[in-house]
């Protein structure tokens, strides 16, 4: 039946392409479209030269750019209309849609507003986990965005080489959005806020189970990742999933990405449990119908190949009215919303128009991979089949389809729709060059000579065509390159810098020395030379040495230092009398080992090595020397005391207020040292000093949350130190006072208000900023 009604769909709009009807009423709407975006130059414009057009890649610069030449309104109206058009499916002639379109520009300039003026310069916050979580917070929504989060993290890091991961990553997070942006459509306003909650969350979990499809169905089989083989059980199985309604069980696999698979299969089959749970009799038929002849489209597509010269004009086109519209239809049904006639009609007819725009822009990329899309097999036969239908007249075809037949006219539309015509083709012309943007005009357009040359025209002359999705898209793709590529820096430097560590901690035995001296020496060593993190040192040097370009020779001291005080705090707080713990850092504990007394005399012993390592910083003036001495105590004896509320806390209901004080005395205060003493080297400013102290703070509480997590719901194994201590223990954490969810909310907000005093640091804070991502994302 789709099939049907998708060639039906086909013929019509082949007709128009034939006859050309769409030539008149095309030029007739662009001619009224143009008044409103060709401007003539005056000389007053060339006076105001200092307003000239910034480049959008500057985001920040852009937005205010468009704020301070009146266009910013236009700007989000147009992008923000587009989005209910495309991705909710709407008539922009209601005056209801009007009225939300309305409401959603003046939020989202508000937001841009505000955050232009306050964060100097930097508006990528909300497209950083922290701004999510912001908002999950705002909502109420915070266990369903944690969980994405994770998600996320985990898709990202099974994403295999040959497929593009920003890419991949992009479309899942924009099907989560859709989703969500769907489920608030659907609301009513004066929904009770629990409600609306429990809505979001439902949503949040579903656009991830659907949104999944993407890049683990489509992009997948896309790629060159699978074999031939693969490929196909692969299918075989989707196939399977979709008409029986669950994923099959996980069974034989040959080839290379058998690890690969297994972690799909198992996300795919969580997924499509949540979905089918989620659904209602009615809506799960719909769902799946959908759902396979989106499939079904999509693999019909893949199977084509360029060089099969004999495909007809329905075998290419068929599959694309498919494919494009079901996407967008199940979205509809996978969160359950009641039929809406007008929604299935709209978004039916909408499908084509916006794969052919994605399409035409991909068109080299698609040639050079071999993919067979209108563009290139019309690029390929146009010279020996006549019969070929002309995708680009197809295209414009369908726009006067849309203006005048879907949407009955409708100025809104006809503006919103010719804008992103028009952008389309500058952003293509800018983007291969003129030449080679001329050779594709020759080849798709010659059949329509006269509106050519308008659209030329247009072209080069019409302006504000730009959308704020396309501003978002270009941005979160390189947001998202950048976040990958400083995290594996981050984990090529955190693993360079702790092998160099790894060499200075042991503490020698000098030749000589009576073999007695030598048990405690050695004592000490076992304790090192465990397979601790490093994490305390490694602040300290990236910041004293990256960032404040101290010698690293002349801190080589201080890194000791702190590892040593750590070293012997973690022997203290094992100890039968404290923690009472049997391994640390994959061995027996010291005093397993030996026996109590050497521990403790072991924790001495390092404690005041650490002293004599500070006082043999030579390269630093002896009063520096000595204010860096004079904190350093202070901050362990202010570890003692954390120590000693955390032992007298047993069993107590203790508040959160107490909480975090207890956490960040035992905790909190190592990482703000960390971060201090190289500072008081370099001599940093007061205000640099506060920022950073702030951020260690919420970083070292958080860094405890993490820990008290690990030790309720860790592998022993994996982190080298037993698990359910703290409840053996009946000691007070996190996770007793609040739970584990509450601990992971508590945790996450610690880590958004680290995140948020990094902005105050006025260093390259990307080290920071990873760091932060690891402590609260560690299993060990
Ligand atoms: C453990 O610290 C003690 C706490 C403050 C929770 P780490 O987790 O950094 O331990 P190592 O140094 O890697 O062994
Ligand atoms: C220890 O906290 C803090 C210090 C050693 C100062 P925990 O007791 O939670 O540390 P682990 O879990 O034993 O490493
Ligand atoms: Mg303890
Ligand atoms: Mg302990
Ligand atoms: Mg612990």
């Amino acid at each position: 039946m789709a099939e049907q009604k998708a060639a039906h769909y086909f013929a019509s709009l082949s007709a128009q392409v034939r006859d050309k009807t769409y030539v008149p009423a095309l030029t007739e709407d662009f001619e009224l479209w143009k008044k409103d975006h060709i401007h003539t130059s005056s000389w007053l414009s060339l006076l105001s030269r200092s307003k000239r057009k910034p480049d959008s890649s500057d985001y920040y610069k852009y937005i205010q750019w468009l704020n301070s030449t009146g266009k910013l309104d236009a700007y989000l109206d147009r992008s923000v209309s587009y989005i209910y058009m495309r991705d909710l499916g709407k008539a922009l002639d209601s005056t209801d849609t009007q009225t939300r379109i309305q409401r959603v520009v003046g939020d989202v300039k508000n937001y841009f507003l505000q955050s232009t003026a306050t964060k100097g310069g930097e508006l990528t916050e909300y497209m950083s986990v922290a701004g999510a979580y912001r908002w999950a917070q705002k909502e109420g929504v915070e266990d369903a965005t944690i969980w994405v989060i994770n998600k996320l993290r985990s898709v990202s890091a099974h994403i295999p080489e040959g497929m593009n991961a920003e890419q991949a990553q992009r479309k899942l997070i924009k099907i989560i959005v859709g989703v969500v942006l769907h489920v608030i459509e659907e609301m009513d306003d004066d929904l009770l806020p629990a409600e609306r909650a429990c809505r979001l969350d439902e949503a949040i979990r579903l656009g991830y189970s659907y949104g999944l499809t993407y890049p683990f169905i489509d992009d997948l089989l896309d790629s060159q990742v699978l074999n031939t083989q693969e490929k196909e059980q692969y299918s075989r199985m989707i196939r399977s999933a979709i008409i029986t309604g669950a994923v099959p069980e996980w069974g034989e696999w040959g080839g290379n990405n058998k690890e690969l698979l297994h972690f799909i299969h198992s996300e795919l089959r969580d997924a499509f449990k949540y979905i089918k749970r989620y659904q209602r009799p009615e809506t799960e038929k719909t769902f799946f119908e959908q759902s396979y002849v989106f499939f079904h489209s999509q693999d019909m597509d893949r199977a084509k190949e360029l060089s099969n010269p004999n495909y007809s004009n329905e075998e290419l086109y068929v599959p694309i009215i498919l494919k494009s519209s079901s996407s967008r239809l199940i979205v509809r049904s996978v969160i359950r919303a009641p039929v809406d006639e007008g929604f299935n009609h709209r978004t039916f007819c909408y499908g084509i128009y916006n794969q052919l725009a994605d399409d035409f822009a991909d068109m080299f990329d698609d040639m050079r991979d071999g993919a067979v899309t209108p563009y290139t097999y019309y690029l390929t036969y146009h010279g020996q089949r006549k019969d070929l239908i002309n995708p680009f007249e197809l295209y414009w075809a369908v726009i006067a389809h849309l203006i005048h037949n879907v949407y009955r006219s409708d100025a809104k539309t006809r503006e919103v729709i010719l804008d992103r015509a028009i952008n389309g083709l500058k952003r293509c012309k800018q983007r291969v060059g003129i030449e080679k943007y001329n050779e594709i005009m020759a080849i798709f357009a010659s059949g329509i000579p006269e509106f050519n040359r308008l659209i030329q025209h247009l072209v080069r002359k019409a302006d504000d065509v730009d959308f704020l999705d396309k501003l978002l898209r270009d941005h979160m793709v390189t947001v998202l390159k950048n976040e990958r590529k400083e995290k594996e820096q981050f984990f090529d430097t955190i693993k360079t810098v702790r092998d160099q560590i790894n060499e200075l901690l042991p503490i020698p035995k000098h030749h000589g020395i009576p073999a007695m001296k030598e048990t405690l020496i050695d004592a000490a060593n076992y304790s090192l030379e465990g397979d601790g993190k490093r994490l305390r040192p490694m602040l300290a040097w990236v910041m004293g040495i990256q960032e404040y370009g101290l010698n690293a020779s002349a801190i080589v001291p201080l890194l000791r230092s702190l590892e040593y005080m750590h070293t012997a705090s973690l022997i203290f707080d094992d100890l039968p009398s404290q923690d009472n713990a049997s391994t640390r850092r994959g061995r027996p504990t010291l005093h397993q080992a030996h026996n109590s007394a050497t521990a403790e005399l072991t924790g001495l012993f390092l404690i005041q090595k650490a002293i004599e390592e500070q006082a043999s910083l030579n390269g630093f003036d002896a009063s520096t020397v000595l204010a860096l001495m004079r904190y350093s105590s202070q901050k362990a004896a202010d570890i003692c005391m954390g120590q000693a509320m955390d032992l007298q806390s047993k069993g107590k209901a203790l508040t959160l207020e107490q909480m975090n004080m207890i956490c960040f005395y035992k905790t909190g205060i190592a990482f703000e040292a960390c971060l201090v003493m190289p500072a008081i080297l370099a001599q940093v400013t007061e205000t640099e000093m506060a920022a950073l102290q702030t951020f260690a703070y919420h970083a070292g509480i958080a860094f405890q949350i993490k820990d008290d997590l690990l030790d309720y719901e860790g592998d022993q194994h994996v982190l080298g130190k037993p698990v359910g201590k703290d409840a053996e223990n009946n000691t007070s954490t996190f996770v007793t006072i609040l739970g584990d969810e509450g601990a992971r909310r508590e945790m996450w907000e610690h880590y958004c208000l680290a995140s948020e005093a990094l902005r105050a640091v006025p260093r390259n804070t990307s080290f920071l900023k990873h760091l932060l991502n690891y402590l609260v994302n560690r299993d060990r």
